[in-house]
């Protein structure tokens, strides 16, 4: 299921913490940095918190610029980003500035926390999603019901903590702030538990006056049929390399990237590389890894079209040549057509042998992008 891409935004300590314990809420960043955070507010379709938040900074979470949000109005979205909630209890001041202030708000809760939300009157829609919340049902709710295709988490850490360890957040933009508050009691941005293992991607670092910003992208597969951002984004890169590919009339463009399961990309390639007119994405790829590298048992292989089943050129297909490398897990963007092959069942080879094979039709139009010639 398609899921909003999900911005995690915050301010943090040099030590790391997101706030103090003071009554006030600490203010990390400056004047230049709130008006970034309100620009990016002005670009979602929606701002999420935690009721945290709402109960400790009491945050009213507008875009406070009139021309940001006329460009909004002119462009025919709302004037405000619809502002959403998270909690489990329901137990929320219904006098507080956040349902009274901006455009439409909506609270995601349980049955129960649903009950006490609309017994203490919190004007929102109030959106029950069961016993408990699980994060994929309501980022899928947000995106279905409520048409967010972009959503910014303004916090808190609870929040943060559960959509990067679920695999859920997309991006972070975390703003470092020249300060130190050294009070273990306070909040920090992520808590403990488990992380993906490897480094994440920086794509950004910028000078606010004296604070920076640096932008991240997660980078870990999932793992089994689960998706997650990271998939997403390797498989949007898988898409991007078929554009590369020299045209052909007699063979697809196909991007591939093998990637371990901490989020190292171990190799990619496309169609038709170097001087090898016959090339396919996977195979290419496949040749630049070490058969020896262990990573390549838990890996992942990205493929913007599905790994072929049968092929003329070489006597190995690329599903066999995936599983003889001991991959087991496959992300694909389009299923093979019958242009050359009548019934390619790339997917049907790899899933008997054991291997995951996951299509996110979302990518479909990207992956044929460069092969319109033959698909009409
Ligand atoms: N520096 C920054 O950029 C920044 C930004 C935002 C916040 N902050 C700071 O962060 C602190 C608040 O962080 P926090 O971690 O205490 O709170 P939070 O993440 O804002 O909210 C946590 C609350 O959200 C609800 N919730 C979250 N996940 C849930 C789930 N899976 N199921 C059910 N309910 C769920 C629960 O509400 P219920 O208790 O109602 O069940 C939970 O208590 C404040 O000090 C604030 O100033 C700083």
């Amino acid at each position: 299921m398609p899921l909003p891409y999900v911005l995690l935004s915050a301010a943090v300590s040099l030590d790391g913490y997101l706030d103090d314990t003071g009554p006030e809420r600490l203010l990390l960043s400056g004047p230049a940095d709130f008006d970034r955070v309100d620009e990016v507010r002005a670009s979602v379709d929606a701002v999420l918190i935690g009721a945290g938040t709402i109960r400790a900074d009491n945050p009213r979470l507008l875009v406070y610029s009139a021309e940001r949000r006329a460009a909004r109005v002119a462009s025919g979205r709302p004037e405000y980003p619809l502002k959403v909630t998270v909690s489990g209890s329901g137990e929320l001041d219904p006098a507080a500035p956040f349902w009274h202030t901006g455009g439409a708000k909506a609270l995601l809760t349980t049955d129960e926390g649903a009950r006490r939300a609309r017994a203490l009157g919190i004007a929102a829609d109030i959106v029950p999603l069961g016993d408990r919340i699980d994060w994929r049902a309501a980022l899928e709710h947000l995106h279905d019901a409520l048409g967010v295709e972009r959503l910014m988490v303004e916090g808190g850490g609870t929040v943060h903590t559960q959509l990067l360890q679920q695999g859920l957040a997309d991006e972070l933009q975390l703003v470092l702030a020249p300060l130190l508050v050294g009070d273990p009691r306070a909040p920090r941005m992520f808590g403990p538990g488990a992380y993906q293992g490897g480094r994440l991607r920086l794509v950004e670092t910028r000078r606010i006056e004296d604070v920076v910003l640096t932008r991240y992208l997660p980078t870990a597969p999932g793992t089994g049929r689960t998706v997650t951002a990271a998939d997403r984004h390797w498989l949007a890169l898988a898409c991007e390399l078929a554009e590369l590919c020299p045209p052909s009339r007699t063979a697809f463009s196909v991007g591939a990237v093998v990637v371990a399961s901490d989020g190292t990309e171990l190799a990619r390639g496309h169609s038709r590389e170097g001087d090898d007119p016959v090339a396919h994405a996977e195979e290419a790829a496949l040749a630049k890894t070490d058969p020896a590298d262990p990573r390549l048992t838990g890996a992942t292989v990205y493929s913007s079209l599905e790994p072929c089943a049968r092929r003329a050129s070489r006597p190995a297909p690329c599903a066999r040549l995936i599983l003889d490398a001991g991959v087991r897990r496959v992300v694909t963007a389009w299923r093979e057509p019958d242009t050359f092959v009548a019934d390619a069942d790339g997917s049907g080879v790899l899933a008997a042998a054991g291997a995951t094979v996951l299509v996110l039709p979302e990518y479909e139009e990207r992956a044929t992008a460069p092969n319109r010639h033959l698909t009409g």
